[in-house]
């Protein structure tokens, strides 16, 4: 009796230790691989680029339409890549859309307010300051303003060079 209790303990040992191993293993691609997913990307026909503006088309879009979402815009012709996160009724926030460390996209958590890299390694503040990462760079923030249904982007400035 005891000798079968002892195989049976036995027995469950073996089989939660492959169990465990068996899970850890199923886990890791999870842990290894913890990135972020990047910011959905708006449809070309919402923005176009009218000289040192990105003009957003806000009634072309549904993807900015809560306060706390975000949303991409790329230009590969011209090398446009920015994020936009809503952050009140009329108040967005537009960074350039590539990490420093290896220009990889962006995505945004309206729960913490950082921006994440798609590869969980960095993070940055709203302002675009730096909070973690492999290079302690700041992200580029363009100035915007919202006239009626249009977000007006000025791609040649960027509040984090004027400090
Ligand atoms: S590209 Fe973002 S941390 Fe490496």
């Amino acid at each position: 009796m005891n000798k079968a209790r002892e195989m049976t303990r036995r027995e469950f040992l073996k089989v939660s230790g492959l169990m465990t191993s068996s899970a850890a293993i199923g886990l890791m691609p999870f842990l290894s691989g913890c990135g972020f997913p990047a910011a959905p990307e708006i449809d070309q026909d919402a923005f176009l680029v009218d000289g040192d503006h990105l003009i957003v088309r806000m009634d072309k879009t549904s993807l900015l339409s809560r306060v706390g979402d975000s949303a991409a815009v790329s230009m590969e012709e011209d090398d446009i890549h920015l994020i936009i996160v809503r952050i009140g009724e009329e108040r967005y926030v537009v960074a350039l859309n590539e990490c420093p460390h290896r220009e990889k996209r962006l995505g945004y958590d309206p729960g913490s307010e950082i921006f994440l890299c798609v590869t969980g390694k960095s993070e940055f503040k709203l302002d675009g300051s730096y909070l973690k990462g492999p290079v302690e760079a700041p992200l580029r923030i363009y100035k915007s303003t919202q006239e009626g249904k249009t977000l007006l982007i000025d791609l040649k400035t960027d509040k984090m060079s004027e400090r």
